[in-house]
């Protein structure tokens, strides 16, 4: 039984880089509901990637609480934390990070193959990896092709929402999927992403620096002002 409303809290947070740079994160609250869409704008530089890695547990802050779907994982260890990682969140790159010379299903099982494979077989991951494709317009001779270098701006769009989405995740992040594409790309696949949340109950937190595209969510956040160290 969930206690909260939440899916995502992250309270009274901080964050430096050690002596590299002066670069500080203080955020007070941040709070996104069950499937609730919500995009954080910010300026290059402003700490969205930062952020993104604080929240995935991929780095700790020096201070506050992150709670994920009401798992403080904050509080968890290393390991668990990329157990956790696999079994609860989705990850969409900025360029979508396809490693080219792979197949498109060896890119998108790539999250899976460090804890998940241990719970079911792979041949249940390829069947969901092939049944989202079905859904998103991806047919099983690309899915299975070789090398995904051969793969559209369209096609590489749907292997990136497919890998977010082959581990069943509560919660999407998101950063700058967007950001190298045009306006009816970006509009295709904000669509495609939506809907495929939509039908899965997923929550999606999307940073970037482009305000075009604040129209599709349900909530706008501003970097510059839930940062109380800018
Ligand atoms: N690995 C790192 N080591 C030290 N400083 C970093 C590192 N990554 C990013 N920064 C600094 O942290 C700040 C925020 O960067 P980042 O989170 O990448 O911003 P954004 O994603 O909004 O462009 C910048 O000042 C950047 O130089
Ligand atoms: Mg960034």
């Amino acid at each position: 039984m969930s206690i909260t409303n939440n899916i995502l809290e992250v309270n009274n947070l901080l964050f430096k880089w050690r002596k590299t740079n002066n670069f500080k994160l203080k955020i007070n609250k941040l709070a996104i509901k069950k499937k609730k869409r919500v995009i954080l704008l910010g300026a290059s530089g402003s700490g969205k990637s930062t952020l993104l890695n604080l929240i995935s547990g991929i780095l700790e802050p020096n201070k506050g609480i992150i709670k994920i779907n009401d798992t403080c994982i904050t509080a968890l260890s290393s390991k668990q934390k990329d157990l956790f990682r696999t079994e609860n969140l989705g990850v969409i790159f900025q360029q979508f990070n396809i490693i080219e010379y792979l197949s498109p299903i060896t890119n998108i099982l790539l999250p899976c193959y460090f804890s998940l494979f241990k719970n079911k077989k792979i041949s249940f991951y390829r069947e969901r990896a092939a049944d989202l494709g079905k859904k998103l317009g991806i047919e099983k001779d690309v899915l299975f092709q070789k090398k995904a270098k051969n793969l559209s701006v369209g096609q590489q769009q749907r292997i990136a929402i497919i890998r977010a989405l082959i581990n069943f995740p509560k919660i999407i992040l998101a950063d700058e999927p967007t950001s190298a594409l045009d306006y009816k790309n970006k509009e295709k696949f904000l669509n495609l992403l939506f809907d495929m949340c939509e039908q899965e109950n997923i929550s999606i937190f999307m940073v970037s620096h482009d305000n075009l595209i604040t129209k599709y969510f349900d909530d706008v956040l501003l970097l510059e002002k839930i940062n109380e160290a800018s």
